[in-house]
């Protein structure tokens, strides 16, 4: 089972686009998906329930909210078994798509996270340090099953993200090619990096084998919302893309052009653009590309 983040601190550059038609189509190809969606504007949860659906019948116990909750209350697990969802427009073939949902104050959780960071002595805070970063990674460690984990993370470097990042192997990052975006990066890639640092010398200096050393890996950057012109990106868009080019962090050969008509007007409701059924030229061009993405992630994977 690996798990992959779906990342980057800002909003609006397709990260919850990506998770849904790349968990989907991986789906469709047979293997076994569990999404989580820890975003409290909770996108990825509404890209497959509506929202009545989500209130009638996760709102109050199923979703990622409840599991924290837990923590912070009860100081207990639940499994995250329980909060499983199973959308059924995407489920029809042989593979399968879970679901953990969110919540819209998944936003509170930060907080009451953060005082449970606080300790009288350094090894208070080391081990709560451990303790709190080290909760996904342990949820998603007591699920079997699953072939791939897939996150959808919030547009920011809050505790809850780095739960994500502490329980994943590698982090996928779709970036806009302007100037914001690719500037963005840098900072994540250093963040992510001091982050993971502090986790693994807590780890060595707790002298526990309760605790594991982490690592995410970068399996790439993903630019979306590429303008296209004579099937290459516009020149305006060049600069940006060499310049996330030079910081040396892996780009995906894959990209994703720029459709606001089909990213944002999928005719049926439920189901990622990968999987709808519409035919036309430049409806299979964009379903190739998200067909293409998903064989290079499983490639980048698997070597
Ligand atoms: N390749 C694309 N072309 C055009 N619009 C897109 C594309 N990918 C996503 N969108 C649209 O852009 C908006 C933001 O995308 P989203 O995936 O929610 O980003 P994020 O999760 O990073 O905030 C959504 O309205 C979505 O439909
Ligand atoms: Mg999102």
């Amino acid at each position: 089972m690996k798990t992959i983040s779906v990342i980057n601190y800002k909003g609006g550059v397709g990260k919850t686009t990506i998770t849904a038609n790349l968990a989907a189509e991986l789906a469709f190809r047979g293997k076994r998906i569990l999404a989580i969606d820890l975003d409290p504007q909770a996108s990825l949860t509404f890209s497959f329930f509506s929202v009545d659906e989500w209130r009638e019948n996760f709102e109050a116990l199923k979703t990622i909210k409840n599991w924290y909750d837990a923590f912070i209350d009860k100081d207990t697990d639940l499994n995250l078994k329980s909060l499983i969802t199973h959308p059924t427009k995407v489920n029809l073939g042989k593979g399968c798509l879970d679901l953990v949902c969110s919540h819209l104050a998944l936003i509170n959780v930060d907080l009451e996270l953060a005082t449970r960071l606080i300790g009288g002595t350094e090894r208070d805070l080391r081990n709560n340090f451990l303790r709190v970063h080290s909760r996904l990674r342990h949820g998603i460690e007591s699920l079997g099953g699953y072939d791939y984990v897939l996150i959808d993370c919030p547009p920011n470097f809050n505790i809850v993200t780095k739960t994500a990042i502490a329980a994943s192997d590698y982090l996928l990052v779709p970036t806009k090619p302007d100037y914001l975006s690719t500037l963005g990066i840098e900072q994540l890639e250093k963040h992510v990096g001091e982050f993971v640092k502090t986790y693994n010398r807590y780890v060595a200096d707790s002298g526990s084998d309760e605790w594991g050393n982490i690592g995410a890996e970068t399996l790439g950057i993903l630019f979306t919302m590429i303008q296209i012109r004579n099937q290459q990106p516009i020149e305006a868009q060049q600069p940006y893309i060499e310049q996330v080019r030079k910081l040396g962090v892996p780009i995906l050969k894959t990209y994703i052009r720029e459709n606001k008509t089909i990213y944002a007007g999928a005719p049926e409701y439920g189901v990622p653009v990968v999987l709808q059924r519409v035919s036309g030229k430049t409806y299979e061009d964009v379903q190739a590309e998200l067909e293409e993405l998903t064989a290079e992630v499983i490639g980048k994977i698997s070597t």
